[in-house]
């Protein structure tokens, strides 16, 4: 059997640690875009409404189920339904849904360190070249990547959650901090920044549509790492002392703050670039990362030198690992708790077990754009190709999380019950019993909640 559950350390250590989690490439670079295309400004205000008033009481349901269970998501959903076989499958979807995503996500991560080395060797001018990405993408020095990478994560948590986890969060989370308010600081001063910014800013009502309002409520459910078990996996680790409602409120703020703050870098460093470009053309994600950041970068050359350019290149890819760095681990720490807490191995075995798996599938994520022809073109779904990294983001990034968040909701009030969630959630947090946060929360995770998270799955779909 496993030795006795550690715990995080500190109130602060656990905040940083699920912070490190909910800060992720999401916060930095799809919701800056996300926002400027849809209204700016009243994206901005929906979106925090979601975060508040939807995510924020999944957030504390998830933390309540591990911390009471002190298990895994798996033994969590077998424990507190009283080994229901119907209640398993929740169960195992929040086991699944992370480790899929931490193979999607390895893959995304090992392009940014890919970049980050490029850069700090000097070539920033090679990666705005037309076909720089998809070479990379498909050179075979992204094994070698996803090997460091892989150590690096391992060996984060391979540590424990104390020395391990909480320590990597309490260096990295303020060191993000910092640079990302540097470079706003920095990309503030250059010219035409300030266009950026009153696209991000200046409410536009008339964007917000049906579809609109599904995704802003998708990014924020995925953008506190919602839905993927790790929020139950860490609150299995926090202290029965310490606030979960004050905990998740900390993390929210902070997940939202970050997010807020990568648009006023974002969005100013992109008008500096280019002025005259279309809002609707603009590209999130992957894109704008790997194709339209490095041009916007060298472009700096002009002003402050190409060593400069590259010196802002490198801090900002930096920042970009690190957040994802400290998002992986925390989804990489789902599936090796539940090898210990299910299966009773040591934590060494359980990541070298999970590392093993997660290595191959994200071997044959990274083939997929192109190296091996049968996972590039896998799947057709809709008359549209996918590849086997595409099917990955489709089933698990995209869709999934608001049907787990939707099952945790059910589950939490109608099948463990109200009143123990209430227990749990004022244990440590006194205040909270009779406040009207609680009768919020209690009553909104037993109605409209779930049905909203219902509906965006099935508008997703
Ligand atoms: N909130 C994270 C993000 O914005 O990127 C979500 C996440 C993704 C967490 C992938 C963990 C992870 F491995």
């Amino acid at each position: 059997m496993s030795a006795a559950r550690e715990h995080f350390g500190s109130r602060i250590g656990f905040i940083l640690a699920a912070a490190g989690s909910a800060v992720g490439i999401g916060n930095l670079v799809s919701f800056p875009v996300a926002a400027t295309k849809s209204g700016g400004g009243a994206f901005l205000l929906m979106y925090a409404l979601f975060v508040f008033l939807i995510c924020l009481p999944v957030m504390m349901a998830e933390l309540a189920l591990g911390r009471k269970s002190d298990k895994d998501p798996v033994g969590a959903y077998r424990q507190l339904s009283g080994g229901s076989k119907l209640w398993r499958i929740p169960g195992w979807m929040a086991l699944i849904t992370p480790f899929m995503i931490a193979v999607f996500y390895l893959v995304v991560t090992v392009w940014v360190l890919g970049y980050l080395v490029e850069t700090l060797m000097g070539n920033l001018s090679n990666l705005t070249s037309k076909d720089h990405f998809d070479n990379f993408i498909n050179s075979k020095s992204v094994f070698l990547y996803l090997i460091a990478l892989m150590l690096i994560v391992n060996g984060v948590l391979s540590k424990g959650v104390r020395g391990g986890i909480e320590r990597a969060a309490k260096t990295l989370m303020p060191l993000l901090f910092v640079m990302l308010l540097g470079l706003v600081a920095f990309v503030l001063t250059q010219e035409n920044a300030i266009i950026g910014v009153k696209y991000y800013l200046i409410p536009d009502f008339s964007k917000l549509n049906t579809s609109m309002v599904s995704k802003a409520m998708a990014q924020a459910f995925f953008s506190l790492s919602l839905g993927m078990g790790i929020m139950i996996t860490y609150g299995s680790y926090m202290k029965r002392q310490d606030s979960i409602p004050g905990s998740a409120r900390s993390v929210a703020i902070t997940d939202t703050l970050v997010a807020f703050t990568a648009g006023l870098l974002i969005l100013p460093a992109i008008f500096h670039f280019n002025p005259e470009v279309k809002i609707k053309e603009l590209e999130g994600g992957a894109g704008l990362i790997f194709n339209f950041l490095p041009k916007i970068f060298l472009s700096l050359q002009n002003t402050i030198g190409y060593g400069g350019a590259s010196a802002i290149a490198a801090i900002f890819f930096f920042l970009v690992f690190v957040a994802a760095l400290t998002s992986l681990v925390s989804i990489i720490e789902v599936p090796v708790a539940t090898l210990r807490d299910e299966r009773g191995m040591d934590r060494k075995k359980a990541i070298y077990t999970i590392a093993a798996i997660q290595f191959v599938l994200a071997c044959a994520c990274a083939m997929s754009s192109g190296m091996a022809g049968w996972l590039t073109s896998f799947v057709t779904i809709g008359g549209s190709e996918k590849s086997f990294f595409g099917l990955v983001e489709l089933l698990f990034y995209d869709t999934i999380l608001p049907l787990n968040g939707f099952l945790v909701c059910v589950f939490v009030i109608y099948k463990w019950k109200r009143a123990n969630l209430d227990r749990e959630l004022q244990e440590g947090d006194p205040a909270f019993a009779g406040s009207l946060s609680q009768r919020y929360v209690n009553f909104a995770l037993g109605t409209f909640i779930p049905l909203i998270l219902l509906l965006v799955f099935i508008i997703t779909v």
